[in-house]
């Protein structure tokens, strides 16, 4: 159980990311966290392996507070894999950087298993023996990826995991998301990817100007222009398709984020009825 009460933090800056949050997610749960750029995102999850410790009020993971917990003793729990992949790679070889997660975590007895499965699960194989900075952007994120998942944390949070990831991975990472979540761990995504969360179909919180904005399931936040807006966050190409039905030939739900909802709706309200 991840708790967050009243929570502000300001950077040594000056700058305030976050102001007064409160939100509980429980064991389990599947939760993107969404928001324009500089919402706070980032600072907020960073609070939850003890990255960032909070200005004001307290985070509690498993009902302990992190002020009292170091980073290491909190990786064991919460698995983070940074926004930028850059920040947490530094080994000489992508099959050592999932081997240091491992060793550092006392993981000695299956390790060569657990590093071929992380291996194999972030298509790397064919890059173990090479340096992850000879990578592309997009293959570094997933050694970074897989140097966090394969030690198998109960919680894991990911910042912006689609970002430069091709379709194929994107399938990948949602197909990973899902078994995770199947597993019953706890799976926290900032994103903006619309398209890649109505696929995941999460609770979402959104986030704007250090502040929550809204905490809901996919129908509510995505399908709602209002929320939209003020998240800057594009509709999904099929509910903007449905708004744009709507305004120029007949009224439908307004609630519409996928493509079986979309042809129901057209079946009952348009092919079905007068039009
Ligand atoms: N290290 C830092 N020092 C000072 N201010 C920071 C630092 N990191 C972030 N900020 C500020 O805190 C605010 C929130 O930043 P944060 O990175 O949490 O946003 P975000 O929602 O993750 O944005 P993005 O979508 O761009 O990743 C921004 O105004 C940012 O400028
Ligand atoms: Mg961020």
């Amino acid at each position: 159980m991840l708790e967050v009460i009243n929570v502000s933090y300001t950077y040594p800056s000056g700058d305030t990311a976050l102001k007064n949050v409160s939100l509980k997610i429980s064991d389990g749960e599947l939760v993107a966290i969404m928001g324009p750029n500089g919402a706070g995102k980032s600072t907020l999850v960073k609070h939850f392996n003890g990255l960032l410790k909070p200005s004001k009020g307290k985070v509690l993971v498993d009902g302990v507070n992190t002020t009292n917990m170091t980073v290491a003793e909190l990786s064991r729990k919460v698995g983070f894999v940074f926004q930028n992949a850059d920040h947490q790679l530094f080994a000489e070889t992508v099959e050592k950087e999932i081997e240091f997660t491992l060793k550092n975590l006392g993981l000695h007895e299956n390790l060569e298993e657990l590093k071929v499965k992380a291996l194999e699960d972030f298509d790397l194989i064919k890059y173990r023996d090479k340096s992850p900075f000879s990578l592309s952007g997009g293959e570094r994120k997933r050694v970074a990826l897989a140097s966090v998942l394969c030690a198998n944390p109960k919680t894991i949070i990911l910042d912006e995991p689609t970002a430069g990831q091709d379709l194929v991975q994107k399938n990948n990472l949602l197909e990973l998301i899902r078994r995770f979540h199947s597993e019953g761990k706890t799976v926290v995504i900032v994103s903006h990817d619309v398209e890649f969360i109505v696929d995941i179909n999460p609770r979402i919180i959104t986030l704007v100007n250090g502040e929550i904005l809204c905490d809901g399931d996919v129908q509510d936040v995505l399908a709602n222009k209002m929320i939209l807006e003020y998240s800057s966050l594009t509709p999904a190409q099929i509910t903007e398709f449905a708004w744009r039905i709507c305004e120029e030939l007949k009224p439908l739900p307004n609630n519409i984020i996928t493509v079986d909802q979309l042809i129901e709706a057209l079946k009952t309200h348009i092919i079905g009825g007068s039009l």
